[in-house]
């Protein structure tokens, strides 16, 4: 018997609660792709998606409101929020998924004493594989018999194998929004855990991901690493014989890919709401009469690489002194992970190099840099709106929105600068001017190149990745991935 129920599993879940100064809890639902995805199965089914409580508010809200959320402030979903040891979650979010995984699927160490695993490493990976099995047992206790189960990304890399283990009556899915590192870059974690992680990742009956290159380097690390026996596909995993498939210990895995999309119609009524316009208003009186604008948005995020696109506008300002005066850099900057210490000194080197920026090259009436580090998403969609040239530069990004939402909502239509190294760009590249994030002078010269683009050249360009951008909106990147699970 195959329930229809589905269950989705992931670190960070459609609900944020914060405690407001009284002392009382407010919830705020979380925007993002899952989120949207997830409404797509509509409200009459008994989906659950477990997540994890991220902080003190959250764990105060599961401790009030029990096994499920209060359906007032998830918007009518179904959400465990599993309150794992603050110890436990730390070691395992920070010190191994943000750290360890994010830092190898993004190729970010970069000192020849980085990485390095000791005895405290093992004792944050003795962390990981319980915050891994916390999950695995809810979602062994949540899932109906023979339910889909999708679970999502790097910080449970672990929880599609011990789930089998428990359950082995379920469809499992397992979905990685990041890169996956090619494996000689995946050798540097201990033998132990390059393989615990590879195994626990497939025992889904489907591993996915957004594009083929980054399934193809998870193909040859199971290759490498563990010897799986591999049959290449051609064809984009949504099912056929073209399917890549991965055979270890006896069981066999499917690879996907799922290109996650912007999702236009929301973006579009979204980016036309007064806040929306309101904070237009305050961006076109910081940038000034008669600019262009280059514009970027993102997490501050090492592998976002801002420091070196502020590097690249630098240059565009010394090598072509013309663009004084007629251009503004508006770079939206949200701080993230700031329990790690890299990211504290990487959020204050934008800040710095902003600033330098502007000390140098400023004048009376001209501001070079404008940067934002408050999270507001009115402004990010503004600042959007108002763009001529959106840069998008990452050292490694396994999708990047931005990228697929400025052209959705740009009015004049914009010019793309985007990474080769950035999932999008399978998709954008046609249309994009394409940068290797390393280079700053290639990014400074694609940035004029951008800045004087012929305005009829831009619009078709951005009409074509608009269209590019919204071809697998959330909603259907979900179902898709639902139905391959469910094929067989
Ligand atoms: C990436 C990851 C997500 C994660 C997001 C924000 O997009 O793939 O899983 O939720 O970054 O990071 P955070 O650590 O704030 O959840």
């Amino acid at each position: 018997e195959r329930s229809a129920q589905v269950v989705v599993a992931s670190n960070r879940g459609p609900v944020a609660h914060a405690f407001a100064e009284d002392g009382g809890l407010t919830a705020r639902r979380g925007g993002g792709g899952l989120v949207s995805g997830l409404s797509a199965i509509g409200p009459d089914t008994d989906a659950v998606w477990v997540c994890a409580a991220l902080g003190d508010a959250d764990r105060e809200a599961v401790r009030r409101a029990g096994r499920r959320l209060d359906a007032d402030d998830t918007g009518g979903q179904s959400v465990r929020m599993l309150d794992i040891p603050p110890e436990i979650f730390g070691a395992a979010y920070n010190g191994v998924a943000n750290s360890v995984l994010w830092f190898t699927h993004h190729l970010l160490y970069q000192t020849p004493l980085e990485p390095s695993f000791d005895a405290e490493a093992a004792g944050r990976w003795a962390a990981y594989e319980a915050y891994n099995t916390a999950f695995a047992d809810a979602l062994a206790e949540e899932a109906a018999e023979g339910a889909a189960v999708l679970v999502q990304d790097y910080h449970l890399a672990l929880t599609s194998a011990l789930l089998r283990e428990r359950r082995p009556d379920l469809r499992v899915g397992h979905f990685s929004h990041t890169p996956w590192a090619p494996p000689d870059y995946f050798r540097l974690l201990p033998d132990a855990t390059a393989a615990a992680v590879l195994r626990g990742v497939l025992g889904a009956d489907r591993a996915a991901f957004l594009t083929r290159r980054w399934a193809d380097a998870f193909t040859a690390c199971c290759a490498e690493v563990l010897g799986a026996e591999v049959s290449y596909g051609t064809g984009d995993g949504d099912g056929g014989d073209t399917e890549t498939r991965i055979t270890y210990a006896g069981r066999t895995t499917r690879i996907g890919v799922h290109g996650l999309g912007a999702d236009g119609r929301f973006l579009r009524e979204r980016s036309r709401r007064p806040d929306v316009a309101e904070r237009m208003a305050e961006l076109r009186a910081e940038i000034g009469p008669d600019r262009r604008t280059i514009v970027r948005v993102d997490r501050t995020e090492l592998s976002k690489n801002i420091v070196r696109g502020l590097h690249a506008y630098r240059e565009l300002l010394t090598e072509r002194p013309e663009w004084r005066e007629r251009v503004v850099h508006v770079a939206l900057a949200y701080p993230s992970r700031q329990d790690l210490a890299v990211y504290r000194d990487y959020t204050a080197e934008v800040g710095r190099v902003a600033e330098k920026i502007n000390a140098d090259f400023g004048t009376p009436g001209w501001t070079p840099v404008v940067l934002h580090v408050r999270d507001d998403f009115a402004r990010s969609l503004a600042a959007y709106r108002l763009a001529d040239v959106a840069l998008v530069n990452p050292i490694r990004d396994g999708m990047n929105l931005v990228a697929k939402e400025v052209p959705v909502v740009s009015d004049a239509g914009c010019a793309l600068v985007l990474s080769r190294e950035a999932g999008a760009h399978e998709e954008l590249g046609a249309d994009a001017l394409t940068v290797n994030p390393y280079d700053v002078t290639a990014t400074a010269h694609a940035l004029h190149d951008a800045l004087t683009m012929e305005p009829e050249e831009r619009t078709e360009r951005n009409v074509r990745l608009a269209a590019a951008a919204t071809a697998l909106p959330p909603a259907k990147w979900f179902l898709r991935q639902l139905d391959a699970l469910r094929e067989d």
